[in-house]
């Protein structure tokens, strides 16, 4: 897996340049977060990344293919690759549906693939979605009820499900607990890190939340603006050398 992002800006129709020549890569099994403040760019870029928003300038390639805007040439394959799970678990999840229904969408969208889980068993609708629950933490009795009938923690659990059932490559989560208590980030963010590690899965982590993209990325870029102004390895979270934005966005965390 290579994401490569290249000179690429993105101006929407109202002159707003939301990304700005951004240029950065991400190889196999990498945990790479961006973090900006609100406005800087992100949801922009993660949209560019799925190919549901056109880009002015540049070029991204996924595993050598450009990714091309609202295209349906190998969009198929690549979006089976590359997940995303959003902010807002809510609006993800159809409210009219139980949420075992819901969570068996992307295989049914995919009939031609089964994931590693499913190798070999012979498992009913109902019991691939109680296995895809489990591997979330969830406890299969969720299988039957409605989102209205979960937690904000426990949406974003079966959206994260959802987006895994697919085995994907690359992960891109779009400030997925930016919306949840502290106590509850801190579970969605080690549940993350557990299915990385299970599966080697690259994970792209989005997020205004400097600490958030630290407990879980080992390599940090910082968007102001639509510019990438510093990046950098976790270890080097505290150097010296570190753009002035960067230490100020520390310092905020800190003080919180
Ligand atoms: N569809 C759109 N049309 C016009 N301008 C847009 C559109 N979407 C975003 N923008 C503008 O592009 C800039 C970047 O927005 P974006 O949503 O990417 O920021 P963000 O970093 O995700 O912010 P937040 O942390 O609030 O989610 C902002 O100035 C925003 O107003
Ligand atoms: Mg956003």
């Amino acid at each position: 897996m290579t994401l490569l992002v290249e000179a690429v800006s993105k101006q929407y129709s109202n002159n707003v340049l939301a990304l700005n020549e951004l240029s950065f890569h991400v190889v196999a099994g990498e945990s790479v977060g961006i973090v900006g403040e609100s406005g800087s760019g992100k949801s922009t870029l993660a949209k560019l990344l799925v190919g549901i928003e056109y880009y002015n300038k540049g070029v991204i390639t996924f595993d050598g293919m450009p990714i091309v805007p609202k295209k349906r040439i190998n969009q198929k394959k690549f979006r089976k690759n590359v997940q995303m799970v959003f902010q807002d678990a809510v609006s993800a999840l159809n409210p009219k549906l139980p949420i075992w229904k819901s969570l068996l969408e992307p295989l049914d969208n995919y009939k031609e693939f089964t994931p590693s889980f499913l190798d070999g068993e012979n498992l009913t609708r109902k019991e691939i979605a109680a296995q895809l629950l489990e591997m979330v933490g969830l406890e299969k009795e969720m299988a039957n009820r409605l989102p209205g009938e979960l937690s904000g923690g426990q949406k974003q659990r079966v959206s994260i499900a959802r987006a895994i059932s697919m085995e994907p490559k690359l992960l891109i989560c779009d400030e997925p607990t930016a919306s949840l208590d502290a106590s509850i980030q801190v579970q969605i963010l080690d549940l993350l890190k557990e299915l990385q590690q299970k599966s080697n899965m690259t994970i792209l982590f989005i997020s205004h939340d400097i600490r958030a993209v630290a407990y879980l990325c080992e390599r940090l870029m910082v968007l102001k603006n639509g510019v990438k102004v510093d990046e950098f390895k976790l270890v080097d979270i505290y150097h010296e050398d570190r753009h002035e934005y960067t230490k100020a966005l520390i310092q905020a965390a800190a003080i919180d």
